[in-house]
């Protein structure tokens, strides 16, 4: 006889009213964008709108870090330090756990095919027949120095039927899948973790930037159309390109705002600061005529004289770095495959997205529609200047580690952030343990009931750490 819950209840108590089931409490999770010119954690949780709520986040300028790569790791500690400290005090989180953003000139991504060949066309394609297909790629030898960050299925052939979504329940021999692969520099990657884990915390993943901000701004729709997601952030411009709400493209080009500024300090022979600050308040991407006549006084160094600087030349030095940078979205959408296929254009966020016509200038050099996106969408409670495209990635950092808990069943208890005065049960007091690496880990994370499935005939159930 099958014993049932219910009829287990009422044998035990039959009189008594059933317990009412504890309802778990919504998982706190903290993203941390180690950005170039700032590094910030943000603390959110799922709301019952399936929303997110920010409970609070906090800034630093960020010293360390050169086109997104740690240069200086002390720098770059004191930074995290400082952003999670405030971040804690704001959210009366006590931060232990972060998903962390990766990117930098050193990120690499291109397309990999694996195939199987079953055994029997009579048993349908399960979803370890397509997990083992993923697995296998992490296997895969990297170039020398390089490992692999994510591996990111795309579709699927079976029996030499292409463009099949998901395989799993049907019948056929042979299977094979197109992975994008998304590699980074063992020792860059290693500085990050290095960072993190100095500033007392542990890692719970590592993901790709573009893809982070990709989560904040875009829609589903916009995914399913094709859209190119572009993050100008101050070192670098990440892109990601979706189509049938697919990743198809990834790159990281090494130029970013503070280039622009660069230039502005050499074109016009000020300082820095100088120079930031005349491209937020005055800048443009587009550069007009009519600009020749307005001109801004810039107090001389130390008792020299004034400089009067044109907006017109001001933005003829920003639109040549920006057509630059445009150039080379335009040779990734190209290389990409997916030009002709991306009706909803190209949606930007990052600090750069803030330039004044940037968006024009965008479409005008490549005719797509361009937007200035935000995470609106996406999250519920949260000041504006969170929902800005400037922590689109930090958001999405809290988004995607949101979606990967959800996917692992959020009965973990694995994010160990926990509210001041809590227990101190989960997440451990006895200092950060070691990030956890090597492949065992990342397949107990990336392929959740891989290991649970029982045509494989392991009892071992993934572990958060
Ligand atoms: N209003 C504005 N107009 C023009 N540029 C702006 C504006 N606001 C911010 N920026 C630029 O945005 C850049 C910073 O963007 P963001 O905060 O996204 O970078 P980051 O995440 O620290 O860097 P990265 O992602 O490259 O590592 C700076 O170059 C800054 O000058
Ligand atoms: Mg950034």
């Amino acid at each position: 006889m099958s014993l049932n819950f219910s009829s287990f209840r009422n044998a035990v108590s039959p009189r008594k009213a059933p317990e009412p089931v504890p309802v778990p409490e919504p998982e706190i999770v903290v993203g941390l964008d180690i950005g170039t010119t700032k590094i910030c954690a943000v603390v959110g949780r799922r709301n019952e709108h399936n929303k997110v709520d920010i409970l609070g986040m906090g800034s630093a300028v960020s010293q360390g870090v050169n086109r997104g790569t740690v240069a200086n790791i002390e720098l770059t500690v004191q930074s995290i330090k400082q952003a999670v400290a405030e971040a804690s005090a704001r959210s009366g989180v006590d931060i232990r756990v972060v998903n962390v953003g990766i990117a930098g000139q050193h990120i690499r991504s291109h397309q990999q095919r694996n195939m199987m060949t079953r055994q029997n066309r009579e048993t349908e394609i399960s979803k370890a027949d397509v997990n083992r297909l993923l697995e296998e790629m992490y296997r895969v030898p990297q170039q020398a120095g390089y490992e692999i960050i994510h591996v990111l299925p795309q579709d699927y052939t079976v029996d030499g039927e292409k463009d099949i979504t998901n395989p799993v329940g049907m019948s056929g021999i042979t299977l094979e899948g197109m992975f994008h692969m998304i590699t980074g520099s063992v020792g860059a990657i290693m500085n990050i973790k290095r960072c993190v884990e100095l500033s007392g915390l542990l890692i719970n993943g590592l993901t790709l930037e573009p893809l982070a901000s990709a989560e904040a701004v875009l829609s589903k729709d916009e995914k399913d159309a094709g859209v190119v997601l572009v993050d100008i952030g101050g070192g670098t411009t990440d892109i990601a390109i979706f189509h049938q709400n697919i990743i198809r493209h990834t790159a990281v080009i090494p130029l970013g705002g503070n280039i622009i500024t660069q230039d502005i300090r050499e074109g016009c022979s000020v300082l820095f600061d100088q120079a930031e600050a005349l491209k937020v308040r005055f800048g443009s991407a587009l550069a007009h005529e009519s600009m020749a006549n307005e001109v801004v006084s810039i107090p001389g160094i130390r008792g020299r004289d004034p400089k009067e600087i044109s907006l017109l030349t001001l933005a003829n030095i920003i639109n040549a770095r920006v057509k630059e940078i445009i150039q080379h979205v335009q040779y990734e959408i190209r290389s990409s495959g997916y030009e002709k296929r991306l009706s909803a254009g190209i949606v930007l966020t990052g600090g750069g997205a803030r330039l004044k016509n940037i968006k024009h200038l965008f479409s005008l050099m490549t005719g797509m529609e361009a937007c200035v996106g935000d995470s609106n969408g996406h999250l519920s409670q949260a000041p504006d200047l969170i929902k800005s495209p400037v922590y689109a990635t930090v958001c999405g950092l809290v988004l995607t580690s949101l979606a990967k808990l959800e996917n692992e069943g959020a009965s973990s208890n694995g994010q160990g952030n926990q509210r001041s005065g809590g227990s101190g049960e989960s997440g451990g007091d006895s200092g950060p343990s070691p990030v956890r690496e090597g492949l065992l880990e990342r397949l107990l994370t990336v392929l959740p009931g891989f290991f649970m499935d029982p045509e494989l005939g392991s009892k071992n159930s993934p572990h958060r750490g």
